[in-house]
C-alpha cells in the first residue's frame, strides 16, 4: 500500500546515500540545530544532515564546556529538531560519560532513537570508544565518530587547541580514524586537525569524513549554526564564517552555506590549519 501513496515529503536522506556520495565526490552539508525553527530552516535549505550538538550546552545554556550537557538535554533537543526536519538525516550527539561502556551507550542511544527521533548517534574519540561503536553498529544503531579536537577532552587537552600537529600525534589520529572506520562507524567528524592531515584521512578511509576546522578536502563540513550566523557572543572561531551578513535572512545565510561548502568555496585556505 506505501508503494502507491502519493506524498508531498522529500526523500530523506540516509546513512547509505552519504556513502554513495562520498563515491561520487559529491559533498556532504551537516549543520547544527537545537529546534524546530533552525532545524526547519536547514532542512528547507537543502542541508544534508542536522547534527544536534552538545555544543548547545556552550551557544544554547551558556555554559564554557560542554561538560555539563545530560541524555535528558539531548533527548529534549533532539525531538524538537526532529519535529523540524522531513529530509535531513538527524544526528544526535552522545554528551559526557554517556557512552562510557557499551551497556551505557546502548541504553541511552535507545532513548535518543526511540524518545529523540535519531537517526545516528554522535561519539568522541577511540580508543575503549571502539567497543562502544561496535556495540551499538551491532545493535543498528548508526555511528557517527569525532576525532582531533574533542571538546569533551578540553581539560586534557588543556584548552581548545589544534590536534595532529606533531608526527606521532599524527600518525595516532590515522590510526584511529581507520579503527573507528573498522569499528563500524559509518562517518567520521574530524575536528581543528590540520588539512593536510585530514586530507591523507579522507583518502584512506572509506567512510565519509566531515571537517570542522579540517580544510576543504573532507567529504563534507559542518559549523555551529550560531557561528556561521554570527550570533554566537565572543570572537568567532577561524574555521568558522559569518554567512548572513550582507544576507538578508537566516534561509539565505544556510543556502550560502550550502552551496559554498558544494562548489569547494568554504572552507577557503584562511579558514583552515
Ligand atoms: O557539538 C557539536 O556541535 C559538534 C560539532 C561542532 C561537530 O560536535
Amino acid at each position: 500500500m506505501y508503494a502507491n501513496a502519493k506524498s508531498t515529503v522529500r526523500t530523506a536522506i540516509t546513512v547509505p546515500q552519504l556513502h554513495a556520495m562520498k563515491g561520487k565526490g559529491e559533498k556532504i552539508v551537516m549543520l547544527t540545530a537545537y529546534d524546530a525553527s533552525f532545524a526547519a530552516q536547514c532542512d528547507a535549505a537543502g542541508v544534508d544532515a542536522v547534527l544536534v550538538g552538545d555544543s548547545l550546552g556552550m551557544v544554547v545554556q551558556g555554559r564554557d564546556s560542554t561538560l555539563p550537557v545530560n541524555v535528558d538535554d539531548m533527548v529534549y533537543h533532539t525531538a524538537a529538531v526532529a519535529r523540524g526536519v522531513r529530509s535531513a538525516l538527524l544526528i544526535a550527539d552522545m554528551p559526557f560519560l554517556s557512552f562510557r561502556d557499551a551497556d551505557t551507550a546502548l541504553r541511552n542511544a535507545g532513548r535518543l532513537f526511540a524518545e529523540g527521533g535519531a537517526a545516528m548517534v554522535k561519539l568522541e574519540g577511540a580508543g575503549y570508544v571502539l567497543d562502544v561503536i561496535r556495540a551499538l553498529t551491532r545493535h543498528a544503531i548508526p555511528v557517527c565518530a569525532h576525532l582531533g579536537l574533542t571538546p569533551q577532552s578540553v581539560h586534557k587537552f588543556g584548552g581548545y587547541r589544534v590536534q595532529g600537529k606533531t608526527k606521532d600525534a599524527a600518525a595516532q589520529l590515522i590510526a584511529d580514524a581507520h579503527a573507528v572506520a573498522e569499528s563500524g562507524a559509518d562517518l567520521l567528524v574530524l575536528e581543528c586537525v590540520p588539512a593536510a592531515l585530514a586530507r591523507r584521512i579522507t583518502a584512506e578511509i572509506p567512510i565519509p569524513t566531515i571537517g570542522i576546522g579540517a580544510g576543504a578536502d573532507c567529504d563534507g563540513q559542518v559549523l555551529v549554526i550560531y557561528d556561521m550566523l554570527g550570533i554566537t557572543p565572543g570572537k568567532r572561531p577561524k574555521f568558522s564564517k559569518d554567512f548572513l551578513a550582507g544576507r538578508g535572512s537566516v534561509g539565505d545565510a544556510i543556502r550560502a552555506y550550502a552551496d559554498e561548502v558544494r562548489n569547494g568555496k568554504f572552507p577557503a585556505p584562511e579558514h583552515a590549519f
